[in-house]
C-alpha cells in the first residue's frame, strides 16, 4: 500500500519566525470532518483486526519502531534516545482512533489535537507516509494469516484520513502560533522537600487559560517532553510559575527541581487541556487537589477571583501526611479574602487535627455534589477513585473535569 503526500513537505516546526507580532491564538479551529467516512464494512474490518493484534501490542510496537528507524533513518533524530516511555503511546492512540472510527466529530477533534501536538516534535507532512507504511507492515505481520487485501485497504483509508486531519490541523495551527516557545528560568524557590517552584519568562507571548498545562523540554533531556500546569491564572507580565515535584528516578522532574538554575532556557509546547473554568455550567464548583495537582486547581481559583467570584468554590486538598499537605496555607489566606471560597485539608495516613481520610471518603462525607461542576487534579489513582465515587453518588460524568493521566492528547470529550 502507498500513502500519498498532499503536497511537498512544509517547513520544519522549529523554523517558526521569532516574531512577537505573531501572537499565539488560544482558540484553535477544528478541521472539517472527513468527507468520505469509512463504510460500516471497513469499520468492522478495522475493529476486528485491531482486536486481533491488541494482545500483541507490546511486541508489535517494538517491531514498528525497529522497521521505521531501519527503513527511514531520517526520522530517528525526532525521537528521544531511550524509547521506553512513548513506545506504547502511538499504539494506544491508534486503539483510541479505532474506538472513534464511527464518530467522525470526535475523531477529528482527537486527531486535530494530535496534529497540533506533533508540531513540537518536528513531525512533517513528508513523514506520514513512512509511518503509515511501517504501521501497516506491523499490523500485517502481527495479524498473520487473518490479514487480507480488504483489511489492508480499510486501514490505508483510515490512516490517510487520520493523517490528513493531523496535517491539516498542524498547518492551521502554524498560521497563528509557534510550535515551541523558548522560555528563560527567572526565579526558583523550594516549596517543600523535592518540590520546586519555577518561574519562566517565555520569549514570545504564551496565551493559555487557567487550568491548562504545557509540555516542557529541558536542555538536559532533549526531545523528552513532560506536562506541567501553571499554578496561577494568566499574568500581565506573561511569566509562568510551575510547581514541580521530583519523582524518584524521573528524568525531567529531577532536572527541573535539582539542576535548573536562573538563566537556563527550556522550551514549552502549546498549552493543552480542557480543565478550564469555561467548561463549568454550574455556579457551584467542587475542586479537589492532591500533591502538585494543586497547581491547576490554584490557577482555576485565581481565575474565579479574577472574574469577580461568581462561583461558590468548595476546595478539598488531600495528602497522605500533614507534611505533604501542600498549598493549604496559601488557600486559607485566600479564603479569608473571598467569602465564596471554602477550604478543607484531608490527611489519609496520619492523625492530625482536621479532616481524616482519603479524598474520596471525605468527599462522600461532605456531599452531595451532583449539582456542582467538579475539577479534579492529582495522582491518577486519586483522580480515578474520586471520580468513581462522585459518579456513584450521582454527579454526571460530563460534569467532572480532569486532565488526562498519561498521554495528554489521548482524550476527546
Ligand atoms: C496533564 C499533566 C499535568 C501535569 N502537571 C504536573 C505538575 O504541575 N507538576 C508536576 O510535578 N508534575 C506534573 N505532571 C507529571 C509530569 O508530567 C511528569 O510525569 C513527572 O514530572 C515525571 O516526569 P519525569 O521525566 O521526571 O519521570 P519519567 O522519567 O517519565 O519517569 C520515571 C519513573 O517515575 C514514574 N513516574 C512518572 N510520573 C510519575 C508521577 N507523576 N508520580 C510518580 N511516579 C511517576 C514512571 O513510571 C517511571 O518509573 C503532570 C502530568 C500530566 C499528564
Ligand atoms: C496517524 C499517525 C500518528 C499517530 C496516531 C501518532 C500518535 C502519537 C502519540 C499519541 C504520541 C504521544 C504524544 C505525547 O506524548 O504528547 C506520539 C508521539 C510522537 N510522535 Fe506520533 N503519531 C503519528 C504520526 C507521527 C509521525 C508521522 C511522526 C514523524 C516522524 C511522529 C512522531 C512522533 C514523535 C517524535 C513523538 C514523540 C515521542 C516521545 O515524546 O517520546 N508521529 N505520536
Amino acid at each position: 500500500m502507498r500513502f500519498r503526500i498532499r503536497r511537498p513537505a512544509n517547513t520544519p516546526a522549529d523554523s517558526f519566525p521569532e516574531d512577537p507580532s505573531l501572537a499565539p491564538a488560544m482558540d484553535t479551529v477544528e478541521p472539517e470532518a472527513p468527507q468520505a467516512p469509512l463504510s460500516p464494512r471497513e469499520i468492522e474490518l478495522i475493529r476486528a483486526s485491531a482486536s486481533l493484534v491488541e494482545p500483541l501490542a507490546a511486541d508489535m510496537t517494538v517491531y514498528f519502531y525497529a522497521i521505521l528507524f531501519a527503513r527511514y533513518p531520517a526520522v530517528r533524530p525526532l525521537f528521544p534516545p531511550g524509547m521506553d516511555v512513548q513506545r506504547g503511546r502511538l499504539l494506544r492512540a491508534l486503539l483510541r482512533i479505532v474506538d472513534l472510527v464511527d464518530d467522525p466529530e470526535n475523531l477529528v477533534r482527537f486527531c486535530g489535537h494530535l496534529g497540533r501536538d506533533h508540531r513540537k516534535f518536528g513531525a512533517l507532512e513528508a513523514h506520514f507516509p513512512a509511518v503509515g507504511e511501517c504501521l501497516l507492515a506491523s499490523l500485517a505481520r502481527y495479524a498473520g494469516s487473518a490479514w487480507t487485501e480488504e483489511i489492508a485497504a480499510a486501514w490505508t483509508k483510515a490512516y490517510q484520513t487520520v493523517a490528513d486531519v493531523m496535517i491539516g490541523a498542524a498547518e492551521q495551527d502554524a498560521r497563528v502560533r509557534p510550535a515551541v516557545w523558548p522560555a528563560t528560568l527567572v526565579h526558583r524557590v523550594s516549596r517543600a522537600p523535592g518540590i520546586a517552584e519555577l518561574t519562566l519568562r517565555p520569549h514570545l507571548p504564551y496565551d493559555y487559560a487557567a487550568g491548562q498545562y504545557a509540555a516542557i523540554e529541558t536542555p538536559w533531556h532533549p526531545l523528552q517532553w513532560r506536562s506541567y500546569s501553571p499554578a496561577h491564572a494568566p499574568r500581565e507580565d506573561g511569566t509562568l510559575t510551575f510547581h514541580v515535584r521530583a519523582v524518584p528516578g524521573g528524568a525531567v522532574s529531577n532536572a527541573l527541581v535539582h539542576r535548573a538554575v536562573v538563566g537556563d532556557v527550556v522550551r514549552l509546547g502549546a498549552p493543552m487541556g480542557d480543565m478550564v473554568l469555561d467548561a463549568a455550567v454550574h455556579g457551584d464548583l467542587l475542586c479537589v487537589a492532591g500533591g502538585t495537582g494543586f497547581a491547576p486547581i490554584r490557577a482555576l481559583i485565581e481565575e474565579v477571583a479574577r472574574r469577580g467570584g461568581r462561583h461558590q468554590v468548595n476546595l478539598f486538598i488531600g495528602a497522605r501526611t500533614g507534611a505533604e499537605l501542600y498549598g493549604v496555607d496559601d488557600m486559607l489566606r485566600m479564603a479569608q479574602r473571598h467569602h465564596w471560597l471554602t477550604v478543607r485539608g484531608a490527611v489519609s495516613d496520619e492523625y492530625i487535627a482536621g479532616i481524616r481520610g482519603s479524598l474520596p471518603e471525605v468527599l462522600a462525607e461532605y456531599g452531595p455534589w451532583y449539582q456542582h461542576d467538579v475539577f479534579l487534579s492529582g495522582p491518577a489513582a486519586m483522580v480515578a477513585s474520586a471520580k468513581e465515587r462522585l459518579v456513584y453518588d450521582g454527579t454526571p460524568p460530563e460534569r467532572i473535569h480532569h486532565d488526562p493521566f498519561d498521554t495528554p492528547v489521548l482524550h476527546a470529550s
